[in-house]
């Protein structure tokens, strides 16, 4: 049969879409990249704001409409799926599988009971992450995520991701090292550390902390790049800091949601540090590598938020300058600590205000840093040909920003080194650097 997987939310969950992609075609299904040729239509769904939960249930809607005409299979499964359970069968009695992010391994049985007994399997249960899923990617990508934590013990007041994903649980190093190295032997340059917070990772059996496992990937022949997320600034420690000055692979890069920059509401959101100490890290992080690439999370808007917390995130914004930085606005979650103890009183106007006066205020500045790279050879990990731009390929420079440049040399796997030849509003174009043979004055206007 062909399937096709629609993937929202965050990074685990594209993850957690490549195993279920895996899995398929290990059943000897095809992978199709149209719903309309598909047979089964996977919907693999996030919760974490207001947002993307009402994007879940419309495309739930749009693919069981689909469904009514023809004989798919309709299965929704991720962090959605496992919030709404039995009530997403009431709303859409037609839906034929629904399964949590804990169930993806059982995936082949629960379709296989699907297409046998023809009718609707729901499991949504915690069955954790004791069992050790089998590794099983085989994309020719340039880069990869691997998971070393599943799971979130630190229960922000506003999140509802510990309620969907689990207890924290670390995977063993060694499985951890043996999943990246094949990914290395089969082509992969850079590695994506993912988990809800990577540096509380900790490996009791071998003793081994985030850090730790920091250097014994960082030894892994055939791998030049190491980039981790997401780190919770309260378990930024000093020995991760340093780390960035003795493993040269560690990328230019840090992604440090700080979600307000005033005291009050993150007591509130239960983030345990301070904003001081938030910015004695980025401070500590910069003496070590100079031009390190900070980026945030920020909510406006939670509640009892004030125009003065609201000016004193804005005015962390301006001291720690952030490379970029995604805003939300506050939106209360089922289950959530905040939601059960506080009312969401801050107007949506005043919400909207906030948001736009803060988005406004991230994007100059990281216009400014895109355009002070103008003029600057940079290395970069080129990773595949654009779709979109014939002859351009697509790479990202160690500070995670995105480099478009012309060739039609064979590129993809390599690190070279471009001149960056123009900012634009979310991306970079460049041109391949050849030293001393540069032309100085070629214009780069006719790219774009
Ligand atoms: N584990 C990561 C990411 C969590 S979700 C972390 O600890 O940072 C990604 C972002 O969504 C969060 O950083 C937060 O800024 C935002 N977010 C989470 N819940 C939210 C809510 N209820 N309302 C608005 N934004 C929210
Ligand atoms: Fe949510 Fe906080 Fe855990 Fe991140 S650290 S997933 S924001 S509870
Ligand atoms: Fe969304 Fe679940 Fe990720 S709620 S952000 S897909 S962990």
């Amino acid at each position: 049969m062909n399937f096709y997987i629609e993937t929202y939310g965050c990074q685990m969950n594209e993850r957690d879409s490549e195993e279920i992609n895996a899995l398929l075609r290990m059943e000897g299904h095809f992978e199709t990249n149209s719903s309309r040729n598909a047979d089964i239509i996977i919907i693999n769904t996030c919760s974490v704001r207001e947002k993307p939960s009402q994007k879940a249930l419309s495309a739930v809607g749009r693919y069981i409409k689909s469904k009514n005409q023809g004989k798919k299979i309709v299965a929704i499964c991720g962090c959605f799926a496992k919030q709404e359970g039995e009530r997403l069968k009431e709303r859409f009695p037609n839906i034929d599988l629904i399964f949590g992010p804990q169930q993806i391994k059982d995936l082949p049985i629960l379709l296989n009971q699907v297409l046998k007994e023809r009718r609707s399997i729901i499991d949504t249960s915690d069955t954790g992450y004791v069992n050790e899923e089998k590794f099983l990617i085989d994309k020719d990508s340039v880069t990869a995520f691997v998971n070393i934590t599943k799971g979130c013990d630190n229960f922000c007041s506003f999140c509802i991701v510990p309620y969907l994903r689990g207890r924290e649980f670390s995977r063993p190093k060694t499985v951890i090292l043996e999943e990246i190295k094949k990914r290395v032997e089969n082509g992969v340059k850079e590695i994506t550390i993912l988990g809800q917070n990577v540096n509380s990772y900790y490996d009791k059996h071998s003793n081994t902390d985030f850090v730790d496992l920091l250097e014994d990937i960082h030894s892994i022949e055939g791998l030049e790049r190491i980039r981790f997320t997401t780190s919770h600034p309260k378990d930024v420690s000093n020995k991760l800091i340093m780390a960035f000055s003795y493993l040269p692979k560690l990328c230019n890069h840090i992604h440090l949601p700080v979600q307000s920059g005033s005291d009050r509401i993150l007591s509130l959101m239960n983030r345990k540090y301070s904003r001081q100490h938030y910015i004695e890290i980025t401070k500590k992080l910069r003496d070590i590598r100079k031009n390190i690439s900070i980026t945030t999370d920020i909510i406006v808007g939670f509640p009892t938020e004030t125009d003065q917390d609201f000016e004193d995130t804005l005015s962390l914004v301006e001291e720690v300058k952030f490379d970029t930085a995604f805003s939300f606005k506050y939106s209360p979650r089922p289950m959530t600590i905040a939601y059960r103890k506080l009312r969401d009183d801050v107007p949506p106007k005043t919400k909207e205000i906030r948001l736009k006066i803060l988005q406004g205020r991230i994007e100059e500045i990281a216009q400014e840093k895109n355009r002070n790279l103008e003029g600057k050879v940079l290395d970069v990990l080129v990773e595949e040909k654009s779709e979109k731009f014939q002859g351009q390929y697509i790479s990202r420079t160690s500070c995670n920003r995105v480099v478009n440049i012309i060739s039609n040399e064979e590129l993809k796997g390599k690190i070279v080194k471009v001149k960056i030849t123009k900012a634009l509003k979310h991306s970079l174009l460049g041109e391949l650097w050849k030293g001393e043979h540069h032309e100085e004055s070629r214009s780069s206007r006719n790219i774009a």
